[in-house]
């Protein structure tokens, strides 16, 4: 197990498209899962995305915390998904805040669908899908976008919707960070 660097903002390698997984269960790609394990609990992430640590596969994990700060997620169970598809189930869009352990300090509102469909495979090669909508919709999204090279602040329709977090806490429409 090891607490990796959490590359941020600014390193190319988090602008660029992930890598498909080509082999499953294998010992390198249960170590990368143990690692960003590690480095989410310790950083106290909802989700953390491989390239954010430096490697540019199409691996992702999230959800399985307990935190405050996450109190309207706990119900997303912790998982790892790899190889991602997302589909739109409905149009509808809602705005929320988001922030990222490669954007240390800083938070932006962001629109994401409400309701998806996600599809991809566990850490053996087992594919499965799951339906969902609001935090955990959101949550998936931000972190499928990592393998997009896209990170939270390139959503952020108007600029003025993003800002350090502690200076946001005095706006009156500063609610439910993610
Ligand atoms: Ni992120």
């Amino acid at each position: 197990m090891a607490i990796r660097p959490v590359l941020r903002m600014g390193v190319p390698l988090l602008f660029e498209p992930s890598e498909a997984v080509q082999q499953f269960n294998t010992p390198e790609l249960h170590s990368l899962v143990q690692d960003l394990k590690d480095t989410m609990a310790h950083e106290a992430g909802a989700g953390i995305a491989a390239p954010q640590i430096g490697v540019s596969l199409q691996v992702v994990i999230f959800g399985g915390f307990d935190t405050p700060r996450y109190k309207d997620a706990v119900d997303i169970p912790f998982t790892v998904l790899i190889n991602p598809e997302i589909e739109i189930l409905s149009e509808s869009q809602e705005a929320g805040w988001e922030g990222c352990l490669s954007v240390p300090g800083l938070r932006g509102k962001v629109s994401r669908y409400n309701h998806i469909l996600y599809k991809g495979y566990d850490v053996q090669g087992n594919s499965f899908q799951r339906e969902v909508r609001g935090f955990h919709a959101r949550v998936v999204q931000h972190e499928v976008d990592h393998l997009k090279g896209i990170l939270f602040p390139m959503r952020v329709a108007d600029l003025h919707d993003l800002g350090f977090e502690e200076e946001l806490k005095a706006r009156a429409d500063y609610l439910n960070p993610c």
